[in-house]
């Protein structure tokens, strides 16, 4: 590409003239980083759908780009995004949030041990029993909202890598992140992090200590339900890395030129609707405690949820958009209530601006920790009192 970037592999990074490292990430995220054309000067990047670059008369790509599966200038802009807020040394953006996860384990050897959390996302979770356990990577799943499990189940020099997710489907559970590194790299091993509920305005993992951070960019970052994308930050350059970016060029797991496109301008947004998700299923909890149709509010913001003291020290900013409720009268009045709502949209996902809500363990199926009167709410920036007002009459209409 002619304008715009430096060429400086591996870190892509748009030209920094306009970059000042300590702005804040509201800032950052509006303006893209402050990207700006060199020849046209249009605020916003073009969507780049060429799959092949001119060879220099000399034998080099200087420009950086060669063919569209190892990357693609579109990409650039969103990665660098990515890697500031994330406070990373670099950002790989992947064809969903389960490639991106599952690069990282498809990154191990053979006989290497993984811990990994019992609540968590599912789809990656049944992945981890199948596939990761076909090419004899070795799964213990454990309680993460529990540093003390976490330590036991580490095995020094057997354990390649933590997993952890926080907050984590359905329930929410917070892991102590800081803990969490703590005892991964005790023990020789990495830690990695699902933070696709807490999203880089909340939580900043790699500043705890995280090794690697992973996204279903799919949700959040992107945040308008219409671009299916994942994302992985790495805090430094290493061997690992390196074997992750190699298998996202061989696997060929990318994201297209108008998706990579598309979550770039979700992402300007992603402060606004971050704090106003958070802001409103704040208010859904703290309106449904000790509601009479409804047993529990799974919510971090909560003072009574297991994670809260956690989550108040390493969130800022506010708990997330994402809370469940267990329906009084159990999963039958639970899946009447969901069938109630107008407002809320029964569906599945996440970290939309429409607000979801889903009988978590239909979705789930067997084997999940979901229970059976739970419905997982992914709270958007709609008006709170039309949310509740919608929950409260579908509820009355269930019991
Ligand atoms: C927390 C979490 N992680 C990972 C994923 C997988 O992401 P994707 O659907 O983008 O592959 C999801 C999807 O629902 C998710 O909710």
């Amino acid at each position: 590409m002619a304008n715009g970037w430096a060429n400086d592999d591996p870190v892509r990074e748009p030209k920094g003239e306009q970059i000042v490292e300590s702005r804040h990430p509201a800032t950052m995220a509006a303006q893209a980083l402050g990207w700006i054309d060199e020849t046209t000067k249009a605020l916003i990047p073009p969507v780049h759908l060429a799959t092949t670059f001119i060879r220099d008369a000399d034998n080099q790509y200087r420009a950086g780009f060669s063919y569209g599966r190892p990357t693609n200038p579109t990409f650039v802009l969103p990665e660098a995004l990515l890697a500031r807020l994330e406070g990373g040394a670099s950002c790989l953006t992947f064809a969903s949030g389960m490639a991106a996860a599952t690069a990282v384990f498809l990154a191990l050897r053979p006989g290497d041990h993984v811990v990994a959390p019992q609540v968590m996302y599912w789809g990656l979770r049944n992945w981890l029993k199948s596939c990761a356990a076909d090419r004899g990577v070795v799964v213990d799943f454990v309680d993460a909202g529990a540093t003390e499990a976490l330590a036991a189940a580490v095995q020094r020099g057997r354990t390649k890598l933590v997993w952890i997710e926080s907050p984590a489907n359905p329930t929410w559970t917070i892991t102590d992140i800081a803990a969490a590194a703590d005892i991964a790299h005790g023990a020789g091993a990495r830690l990695a992090i699902d933070s696709t509920v807490a999203t880089p305005i909340l939580t900043r993992p790699i500043a705890l200590g995280a090794d690697i951070v992973m996204h279903s960019a799919t949700k959040y970052l992107n945040g308008h339900s219409d671009v299916v994308a994942g994302a992985l930050v790495t805090a430094r350059h290493d061997e690992f890395w390196e074997r992750i970016a190699a298998i996202r060029t061989s696997h060929g797991a990318i994201l297209g030129s108008f998706e990579a496109w598309l979550l770039l301008r979700g992402m300007r947004t992603l402060h606004l609707r971050v704090e106003r998700c958070g802001r409103t299923a704040q208010a859904i909890a703290e309106h449904f405690v000790g509601h009479r149709r409804i047993v529990a509010t799974l919510y971090p913001g909560l003072p009574d949820h297991p994670g809260h003291a956690v989550a108040a020290r390493q969130m800022r900013g506010g708990f997330g958009g994402m809370l469940s409720i267990r329906v009084a009268g159990g999963e039958s009045a639970a899946i009447a209530a969901a069938a109630r709502v107008t407002v809320w949209k029964r569906a599945t996902s996440l970290g939309g601006v429409e607000s979801l809500v889903e009988h978590r363990a239909s979705i789930e199926g067997p084997g999940s920790p979901a229970p059976p009167d739970l419905l997982r709410l992914s709270v958007g920036i709609e008006d709170a009192a039309d949310l509740i007002g919608d929950l409260e009459q579908a509820l009355a209409g269930a019991g």
